[in-house]
C-alpha cells in the first residue's frame, strides 16, 4: 500500500493495511486536516444530499444535515466495555469477553466499507504535544466524521510529526455498518438501522464502532477516547479524565479562578461554561471564559496543583433551548463554520429550534425534512439536536484555553437535573464527602442518550456511561488522589432544576448561575461565611449574592431547604448504588453515608439555612 511520505510510523502503517484488507474500502484517503479538504468534503456532502448549505448571508459557511430518525443519540444499551474480566468493567458497564466480541464484529467488518472510502484521520485530544495531550488515529468510512472530527480535535499532518517514527496513538475504527453493493445508491445518511456496536477494549487501548453515524457512537475522539480509555489510562497513570466542563472566573480584583464541573449529558455543562454574568456582576469587572465545555483532562503538576486542558477544539452542544436570551456566546460561536444535526431549516435558509427564539418560524422544515408549522403536534427539531462549532468562534473563550500546560483547578462542581431534594448550590466538609457527593449524584435522564426520558438514575462522577472501568475503582481513584494532593481542591454540589409545587423551575438558571458560582469562589478561597447542614456547608440568605435578582427569602428557601423525608429516601436510593458496587466499594462510601445519616436524624424536618 502506499502510504504519504510524512506517515513514518510503523505500527500505524500496519494497522491501516490490516484494516484494508478486513473492510475492503473503494479507495483509501489520507486527510490532511486543511481548509481546502474540509471545504471540498463538505461539497461532496452537498452534492450527495448529506448536507445542505445554509443561507451564507445568515449563516456563512454553515451545514445542515438530517440523521436517519433512528440514529439520534447515543446508544448506551449498545456501547460495551470489553475488558478481559467481567468484574473489571463492573456492574455499570456493558461487558463481553474480547474474544467473543471480536468474533463477533469480525463477519460485521469484512467488507463494511465496500463502495465506499476510508478515511484516515490524524488527531490530537488536547494541545498537539502538551504533555497532558494524547493521539489518537480515527479510520472511518464517513465524510461526516471527518468533517466534525476537523472542528472537535486538532486534526491533520501535524499530528503525525508529533507521533513519530514509533509514538504511542489510539486506533479508533469506525463504520456506518452500510457496504454498498455494486450499483446501489447511497443515502443521505447511511447507517445500519438493526445492529450498532460500540466498542472498547481498555487493556488494547483500542476502539471498534459499528453502525452509527452520530456523535459520540462515531466522534471517536470524545466519548469513546476522551472519557472510556483515557479513564483507564489515567487510573494507571495518576491524572483524571472527567465529563467536565471547565471555565475561568475574574473577579473584579483582577484574580482569577478556574473551576471545572461535572454535569450529566444535557445537564448544562455547554451553558456554565458560557456563562453571561448578570448586569451588575459585569459593571463590578466579574469576567466568565471558556477552557472547555464537555471534558476534562486533570493532572497533577510539580507545584502540587492540579492542570486541567480541554482535549476538543469545538463544540458539539445541544442545539434546543439555546438562544440569545440564555446563552449568547453558544449563538455566537454557531453563526458561522458550524455543521448543524437535526435541527430545522427555515424557509430563507436558516435554522431553527424550540426555545431559540420567543416567536415560532411560520413554516419551516423539520428535522425530518417534512413541513412543520406551530400547529404541528411533533417538534420541529430533534430534542438532541447539536451544532457542531469551533471553539475559536466563542466570543468568551479564556486566553489560556490552548495552554499545553493547562489550567489550575481551585474548585470541583457535580450537578444533576433534580426537580427535587437536592439545594441550588452547597459544599463539601472535606475531599471525602466531596467523592461521596460526586459518587452518589443522581439526575432525570434526557434526550442525549436512547431510552426514557425523565427518570432519576445516579450517575456517579456524570460518568455512568463514559466510564470504562468499575465504578467502585472509579471512586476509589478518586480518594486515592486527592490523598496525593497537600490542599485538594474544594468539591460543591449544584442544581439548576428545583421545580416549585406548579412544576415551573424554581430558580432562572443560566446566566443567574453566577450567583452560585461567586459563592463557589469565594468558598474555594475560604473567604465567605456559610452554614453547617447535614450534607455539606451552605450559603444563608444574605452571602449568596442575589443582587437584581427578585428573589425574596421564601424562593431562597425553596430551593436551598433540606426535606429530611426525602433526603432519608435519597440516601436509600445511594445504597442501591453501593450495594450495585458491593465488592470494589471503598468503605469510606459507608462511613460519609453513616455520618450523613446521624446529622439527617436530628434534624428538624425541613432543614433550611434560614430555619429558626
Ligand atoms: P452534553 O453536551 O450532552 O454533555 O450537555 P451539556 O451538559 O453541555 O448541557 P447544555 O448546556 O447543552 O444544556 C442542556 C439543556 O439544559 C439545554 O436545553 C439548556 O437550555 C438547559 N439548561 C442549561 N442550563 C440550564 C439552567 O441553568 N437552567 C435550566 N432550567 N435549564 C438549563
Ligand atoms: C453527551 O451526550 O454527553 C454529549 C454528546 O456530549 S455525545 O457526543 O453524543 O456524547
Ligand atoms: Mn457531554
Amino acid at each position: 500500500m502506499e502510504f504519504p511520505d510524512y506517515i513514518k510510523n510503523t505500527k500505524l502503517k500496519e494497522w491501516v493495511e490490516e484494516m484494508v484488507a478486513l473492510c475492503q474500502p473503494d479507495q483509501v484517503y489520507f486527510c490532511d486536516g486543511s481548509q481546502e479538504e474540509y471545504d471540498r468534503l463538505c461539497n461532496e456532502m452537498v452534492e450527495a444530499g448529506t448536507f445542505i448549505r445554509l443561507n451564507p448571508e445568515k449563516r456563512p459557511n454553515c451545514f445542515l444535515a438530517r440523521s436517519d430518525p433512528s440514529d439520534v443519540a447515543r446508544v448506551e444499551d449498545r456501547t460495551y466495555i470489553c475488558s478481559i474480566s467481567k468484574n473489571d468493567a463492573g456492574p455499570t458497564n456493558n461487558w463481553m469477553a474480547p474474544k467473543e466480541m471480536k468474533e463477533t464484529l469480525q463477519p460485521l467488518f469484512t467488507g463494511c466499507m465496500r463502495g465506499r472510502t476510508m478515511y484516515v484521520i490524524p488527531f490530537s485530544m488536547g494541545p498537539l504535544g502538551s504533555p497532558i495531550a494524547h493521539i489518537g488515529i480515527e479510520i472511518t468510512d464517513s465524510a461526516y466524521v471527518v468533517v466534525n472530527m476537523k472542528i472537535m480535535t486538532r486534526m491533520g499532518k501535524a499530528v503525525y510529526d508529533v507521533l513519530g517514527e514509533d509514538g504511542e496513538y489510539i486506533p479508533c475504527i469506525h463504520t456506518v455498518g452500510a457496504p454498498l453493493e455494486p450499483g446501489q445508491k447511497d443515502v443521505p445518511w447511511p447507517c445500519n438501522p438493526t445492529t450498532k456496536y460500540i466498542v472498547h477494549y481498555p487493556e488494547e487501548r483500542a476502539i471498534w464502532s459499528y453502525g452509527s453515524g452520530y456523535g459520540g457512537n462515531a466522534l471517536l475522539g470524545k466519548k469513546c477516547f476522551a472519557l472510556r480509555i483515557a479513564s483507564v489510562m489515567a487510573r494507571q497513570e495518576g491524572w483524571l479524565a472527567e465529563h467536565m466542563l471547565i471555565v475561568g472566573v475574574k473577579e473584579p480584583n483582577g484574580r482569577k479562578t478556574y473551576v471545572a464541573a461535572a454535569f450529566p449529558s444535557a445537564c448544562g455543562k455547554t451553558n456554565f461554561a458560557m456563562l453571561v454574568p448578570p448586569k451588575d456582576f459585569k459593571a463590578e469587572g466579574w469576567e466568565v471564559t471558556t477552557v472547555g465545555d464537555d471534558i476534562a483532562w486533570i493532572k497533577p503538576g510539580k507545584d502540587g496543583k492540579l492542570y486541567a486542558i480541554n482535549p476538543e477544539s469545538g463544540y458539539f452542544g445541544v442545539a434546543p433551548g439555546t438562544s440569545y436570551h440564555t446563552n449568547a456566546s453558544a449563538m455566537e460561536s454557531c453563526a458561522r463554520d458550524t455543521i448543524f444535526t437535526n435541527v430545522a431549516l427555515t424557509d430563507d435558509g436558516d435554522v431553527w429550534w424550540e426555545g431559540m427564539t420567543k416567536e415560532k418560524p411560520a413554516h419551516a422544515i423539520d428535522w425530518k425534512g417534512n413541513d412543520w408549522t406551530p400547529e404541528s403536534s411533533t417538534p420541529a427539531a430533534h430534542a438532541n439536536a447539536r451544532f457542531t462549532a469551533p471553539a475559536t468562534n466563542n466570543p468568551v473563550l479564556d486566553p489560556a484555553w490552548d495552554d499545553p500546560a493547562g489550567v489550575p483547578i481551585e474548585a470541583f462542581v457535580f450537578g444533576g437535573r433534580r426537580s427535587t431534594t437536592v439545594p441550588l448550590v452547597y459544599q463539601a466538609f472535606n475531599w471525602n464527602y466531596g467523592v461521596y457527593l460526586a459518587a452518589t449524584m443522581g439526575s432525570e435522564t434526557t434526550a442525549a442518550a436512547f431510552g426514557q426520558m425523565g427518570v432519576v438514575r445516579r450517575d456517579p462522577f456524570a460518568q455512568l456511561p463514559f466510564a470504562g472501568y468499575h465504578m467502585g475503582d472509579y471512586i476509589n481513584h478518586w480518594l486515592q488522589f486527592g490523598r496525593e494532593i497537600y490542599n485538594p481542591p474544594r468539591i460543591f454540589g449544584v442544581n439548576w432544576f428545583r421545580k416549585d409545587a406548579e412544576g415551573n423551575f424554581a430558580w432562572p438558571g443560566f446566566g443567574e448561575n453566577m450567583r452560585a458560582l461567586k459563592w463557589i469562589v469565594q468558598r474555594a478561597h475560604s473567604e465567605v461565611p456559610s452554614v453547617e447542614s447535614p450534607i455539606g456547608w451552605l450559603p444563608n440568605y444574605e452571602h449568596l449574592d442575589l443582587r437584581g435578582l427578585e428573589f425574596s427569602r421564601e424562593q431562597f428557601d425553596q430551593i436551598m431547604k433540606l426535606n429530611i423525608d426525602d433526603w432519608q429516601k435519597e440516601v436509600l436510593l445511594h445504597e442501591e448504588l453501593f450495594i450495585k458496587l458491593y465488592d470494589r466499594l471503598p468503605k469510606e462510601m459507608i462511613n460519609v453515608r453513616e455520618l450523613i445519616l446521624s446529622s439527617l436524624w436530628r434534624t428538624p424536618e425541613n432543614w433550611g439555612p434560614t430555619h429558626e
